[in-house]
């Protein structure tokens, strides 16, 4: 790590995880907890939780959890460090200057280092657009029509086409081949080694939510394939959860965001002024980048090409923004391409009015659902009509089910109480809408055995560091050895040596695990709801329920630890903790655990 453990621990005491994440997300409190809808995935009613006493946020939808260095490093996209400088800054703590050495990036983690790559590339390439080798780039950028302050905000560059510079470049830079190969700059095979993977094309870093270069688009010279050749997929270049533009469109104050296709399309977009332009990056739009754009706004217009394919993706894109409660509208550009071709050919004035004329994402449905009926054919018109009455079905907002009811007829020239009619038909033969989602109860269900001993190590923790007299009931049944799984085992050991001092103290513990996946593991552990093995919750239930419901959740534990040990056979450790662990079972079956 850069900073020294008891600094880390001061700044993390020193900033009240209920204040860092109300900056955040909306939180209201009940009891000892705080909850809120999840930042983390779309929800209706929150079950996203922050418990001040134990330091931790957790969600029991999505089990997204950790501290609040967890937190930050989530929601901004931050390392590690990051989050421990922009907490100590909150707090007004001053950090050590800490002389980096090689060891200590290395510490520091594999995507600082990736992001440091991708920064040197990006310098690379925009002076690399500025040099002799770069005038075709540079040409090619003007005759698009960008203006030199236009690739200079958005950091344009260009790869050459001669040998392997920018691999020696970071090489130089002391880059390992082996990072560099990871940052997908550079490609290795037997017959080239490591070489540079860009090669004669203008360069577009792509840039996270803070401004960090996380992959690169780059774009042939003139015809040639792939036109866009796009950085893999990295530890930190995640296509699903990014969308290049959005570090400026956030802080756009046009109150909707224009989804685009190209790169090139968000460019000449906000260079016209339309500053709230952002791409997917040469995929397809997530849900994950709805989440995100949702932090932002509610609306989105997209601006796909209205071939085939753009069709489909709109279409799609439609749909994921109705499951997230956004509305989504359609621009239509024709006879344009995209609004690259368009704001080129007719300005950014006749763009404003295309934004103005947005199709609502329904009667764009409808749109294209009516090319493929012959309305001049009584049968097929009945048909079309019914379609219309099964997607207004859909929408479960009766409000907006009336309003694109009405809106759809007139265009359509549609009786609307006809269509009334024909969609209450079609309600009561389908039994309407969805069927209603039910909350799923994981305990309920028949879960395979593995799953249940888990589940059961997990209470247990959760319960001891909640109720740490309890650990005094069952410490002559149970030790961390108990817990078979690895992370449960350490932090069971934590738990149970820190209620021995004193000093538990899970959101510390939370650091002392690398990465994003242990650190929610973590978080579940502290943060399990309290049941017995049937599933139901103890918080109402009676001393002696609560026995029992312990007594049983001891006695799971116990047999899987014993079965455990006694296939790790030769190990004499191994067997006399089998014997041992035999001997306390026999006890604990004949004899209750008081709680009293
Ligand atoms: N794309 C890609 N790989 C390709 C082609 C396209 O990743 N082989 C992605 C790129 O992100 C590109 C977007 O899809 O920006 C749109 O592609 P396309 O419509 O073909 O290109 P334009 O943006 O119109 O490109 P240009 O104007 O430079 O011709
Ligand atoms: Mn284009």
């Amino acid at each position: 790590m850069y900073y020294p453990d008891d600094i880390v621990e001061e700044v993390r005491e020193k900033n009240n995880i209920v204040d860092v994440i109300s900056g955040y997300v909306r939180l209201q409190k009940k009891g000892n907890t705080y909850f809120g809808l999840c930042p983390f995935h779309n929800e209706k009613t929150p079950s996203f939780s922050v418990t001040p006493s134990k330091g931790m946020y957790y969600c029991f939808g999505c089990g997204a959890g950790g501290n609040v260095f967890t937190f930050l490093m989530n929601y901004e996209n931050a390392t590690f460090v990051e989050a421990v400088k922009t907490l100590a800054d909150r707090a007004g703590i001053k950090l050590p200057e800490v002389e980096v050495t090689e060891e200590m990036k290395k510490a520091a983690g594999e995507k600082a280092t990736l992001l440091e790559i991708n920064k040197e590339a990006a310098k690379y390439f925009y002076y690399a657009l500025r040099s002799d080798h770069g005038k075709v780039g540079l040409k090619y950028l003007q005759d698009r029509k960008l203006t030199e302050e236009t690739m200079k905000n958005w950091g344009l560059g260009y790869s050459d086409k001669y040998s392997n510079d920018l691999v020696k470049y970071l090489e130089s830079k002391g880059y390992s081949d082996e990072m560099i190969v990871k940052s997908g700059l550079a490609s290795r095979d037997e017959a080239h080694g490591t070489h540079d993977k860009f090669w004669n094309r203008v360069m577009f870093p792509i840039q996270d939510l803070n401004h960090r270069v996380i992959g690169f688009g780059g774009r042939v010279m003139g015809e040639g394939e792939p036109k866009y050749l796009n950085s893999p997929e990295t530890p930190i270049f995640e296509k699903r959860r990014n969308l290049f533009g959005l570090n400026f469109a956030r802080s756009s104050k046009k109150g909707h965001i224009i989804l685009c296709e190209g790169y090139m399309d968000v460019i000449s977009m906000h260079q016209a002024g339309f500053n709230e332009a952002v791409a997917s990056l040469g995929t397809a739009f997530t849900p994950e980048q709805a989440v995100i754009l949702k932090r932002f706004t509610d609306t989105v217009i997209l601006s796909y090409d209205s071939d085939g394919a753009g069709t489909k993706a709109a279409l799609r894109a439609i749909e994921i923004l109705r499951n997230m409660d956004m509305t989504a509208r359609v621009l239509d550009l024709k006879p344009y391409k995209d609004p690259d071709e368009f704001i080129k050919n007719l300005g950014a004035e006749a763009f404003e009015e295309r934004i103005k004329n947005a199709k609502n994402s329904f009667a764009f449905e409808i749109e294209i659902l009516r090319r493929d009926y012959n309305l001049d054919d009584p049968d097929e018109k009945t048909k079309f009509h019914r379609e219309i009455a099964k997607k207004l079905c859909g929408i479960q907002d009766e409000v907006a089910r009336n309003n694109y009811l009405e809106s759809v007829c007139r265009e359509y020239g549609i009786a609307s109480d006809v269509m009334r009619k024909t969609v209450v038909e079609y309600a009561s033969k389908t039994g309407l809408a969805k069927p209603a989602i039910r909350p799923k109860s994981s305990m309920h269900e028949k879960m395979p055995p593995d799953e249940g001993v888990k589940k059961a190590q997990r209470i247990l923790i959760t319960w001891i560091s909640d109720e740490p007299a309890v650990y005094s009931k069952i410490k002559e049944y149970i030790d961390p050895s108990d817990f078979t799984e690895e992370l449960y085992s350490r932090v069971a050991k934590e738990v149970i040596d820190g209620i021995a001092d004193g000093g538990l103290n899970p959101a510390s513990l939370v650091s002392k695990f690398d990465s994003e996946e242990e650190q929610k593991e973590v978080a579940s552990l502290f943060n399990t709801k309290i049941t017995g093995l049937d599933g139901q919750p103890l918080e109402m239930s009676t001393i002696q329920e609560k026995e029992r419901a312990l007594r049983d959740i001891v006695i799971k534990i116990k047999e899987n630890s014993n079965e455990y040990y006694k296939n790790k056979s030769a190990d004499m450790t191994a067997l006399s903790k089998v014997l041992e662990g035999k001997k306390k079972l026999e006890k604990l079956r004949k004899t209750t655990i008081s709680l009293e």
